[in-house]
C-alpha cells in the first residue's frame, strides 16, 4: 500500500532552511523562513517566557487531559488581547495547534456548516493556505491584492474581486502584516472591507499570525476588532509562535463569533468536536506559558516590552535597508521597505534575480522574492543592498 504514494513537493518555504543549512559558504544570509532572529542570529527564548516556564514547573502538579477546547484561562486570555475584551454572548474558541491548525480547523468548520462554501484569498498569500484548502479539496479563488507596481495593495482590485463573495462564502484576511508581501490595508481601507462583506454576508476568516510584530500589539490588533464589531459572524485563527516567540510549542487559537447564544454553542460543539477528531485535546505546554504571562501584569509588562524590541529592531532594520538602498540606487524605488509592515517585504524582484542572490551573494529568501527582515542585522544590511542592485532589481 504505502509503495502507492506520490512523492510530495517539498514545502517552498520549509525546503529552503535545508539548503541554506548545506551552504558552506561564510557569510550566507538565511532570510528565508518567517522565524524572529536577533541581530546575534539567535531565535530566543522571551525573558517572560522562561520565568512562565519556571513558575509551571514550579507549580504543576498534574499532566493529566485538560477539557477538549484546552483551557478557559487562556482562550480568555488570548481573547481579550487580539479582541481587546472577551465578547462572552458571541465568542466560541478552542485551543488549537499553532494558527496552522486553526487555519485548518476553521476550513473544517466552515465546511461543516456550508459544504458549497468557497474561500477566497488574497494574491499572493502564504502557500501554506492554498496547499491546505487543494489537500482538503476546498474550492478557493485568489482575489487581487499586490500592486507589483507600487509594492503596496492594490485596493480597487481587492474591493471588485471580494465583493463577488457570496453569503456563507469565506473571505480569508490577513489581519495585519501580510505574509509574504508586507503590504496592508490602512483603517480606513478596512471601514470599506467592513462594508462590503456587510453587504454581501460573506464572512471574514482572519489570520493573525503577527500581532505586535506591525504597529503594536493594539495597533494590530485593530482591523479584527473592526470587523468582529460590526459584522455578525466571523472567524480567528490567532498565532502565538511569533509574538510569544514559542514556535515549536504549536500554541493558537481558533476563534468563531455569532451572532446569537445559539450560534455561540453550536460553533463551540462543532469545533471541541473537530479538535477531538483531529487531534484530541490541544497541547497545553505553550498555551499554559500565554495564560500565566498574560494572567500576571509583570510578566504581560515584561513580554511587552520585549515584544516592542522585536518590533522596533525590525522597524530600524527596515528604515537602514531602505536609506542603504536609496544611496545605492539614487532613487526612491526602495522607499517601499520602510512602509511595509511585520516581518516580511515582497521585493517585487523576479525568479531569476532571487536565483542570483543566492548563488552569487549566499542570500535566501523565498522564490517570490519574499525576504524576512529579522534574518538581517545592521551589518549584513548593506551586503544585502549592494547584492540587490548587483542583481539588477
Ligand atoms: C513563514 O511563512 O515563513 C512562516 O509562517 C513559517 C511557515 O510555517 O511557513
Amino acid at each position: 500500500m504505502l509503495s502507492n504514494l506520490k512523492p510530495q513537493a517539498p514545502d517552498k518555504i520549509l525546503m529552503l532552511i535545508e539548503e541554506f543549512k548545506a551552504d558552506t559558504r561564510q557569510g550566507k544570509i538565511d532570510l528565508g523562513v518567517g522565524v524572529y532572529k536577533n541581530p546575534e542570529g539567535v531565535t530566543p527564548v522571551m525573558r517572560a517566557v522562561k520565568e512562565a516556564e519556571k513558575r509551571i514547573w514550579d507549580s504543576q502538579i498534574s499532566k493529566a487531559y485538560t477539557g477538549l477546547a484546552g483551557e478557559a484561562d487562556y482562550r480568555n486570555a488570548l481573547a481579550g488581547m487580539v479582541l481587546g475584551s472577551v465578547p462572552a454572548d458571541r465568542l466560541a474558541s478552542v485551543a488549537s495547534v499553532g494558527g496552522t491548525g486553526a487555519i485548518r480547523q476553521a476550513l473544517e468548520l466552515a465546511r461543516m456548516a456550508n459544504p458549497d462554501v468557497t474561500v477566497y484569498v488574497s494574491d499572493p498569500t502564504w502557500p501554506n493556505h492554498l496547499s491546505i484548502m487543494k489537500f482538503m479539496g476546498v474550492p478557493y479563488v485568489e482575489y487581487r491584492y499586490f500592486d507589483g507596481a507600487t509594492r503596496g495593495v492594490d485596493f480597487e482590485g481587492m474591493k471588485a474581486d471580494i465583493a463577488k463573495a457570496k453569503k456563507g462564502d469565506l473571505v480569508l484576511l490577513h489581519g495585519c502584516c501580510h505574509n509574504p508581501t508586507g503590504a496592508n490595508l490602512t483603517l480606513a481601507q478596512w471601514e470599506e472591507v467592513a462594508a462590503i462583506l456587510e453587504k454581501s454576508g460573506a464572512i471574514p476568516l482572519i489570520d493573525l499570525a503577527y500581532q505586535g510584530f506591525g504597529d503594536g500589539l493594539e495597533e494590530d490588533a485593530a482591523a479584527t476588532r473592526l470587523l468582529a464589531g460590526r459584522l455578525p459572524e466571523v472567524l480567528i485563527a490567532a498565532s502565538c509562535s511569533k509574538n510569544f516567540g514559542i514556535y515549536r510549542e504549536r500554541t493558537g487559537i481558533l476563534m468563531a463569533l455569532g451572532d446569537s447564544t445559539a450560534a455561540r454553542d453550536l460553533s463551540q460543539g462543532a469545533m471541541a468536536f473537530l479538535n477531538r477528531q483531529n487531534f484530541s485535546f490541544p497541547p497545553d505546554h505553550g498555551a499554559r506559558i500565554v495564560s500565566t504571562i498574560l494572567t500576571d501584569a509583570g510578566l504581560t509588562a515584561e513580554w511587552k516590552a520585549e515584544l516592542e524590541e522585536v518590533r522596533n529592531t525590525m522597524l530600524g532594520l527596515r528604515t537602514q535597508l531602505a536609506s542603504e538602498l536609496r544611496d545605492l540606487s539614487g532613487s526612491d524605488r526602495f522607499d517601499f521597505i520602510q512602509h511595509h509592515r511585520g516581518m516580511f517585504s515582497r521585493l517585487g524582484a523576479t525568479p531569476e534575480q532571487v536565483a542570483k542572490l543566492k548563488s552569487d551573494a549566499a542570500i535566501y529568501m523565498v522564490g517570490d522574492s519574499r525576504l524576512n527582515i529579522a534574518g538581517l542585522n545592521s551589518d549584513t544590511v548593506p551586503v544585502l543592498a549592494r547584492a540587490i542592485i548587483d542583481a539588477g532589481i
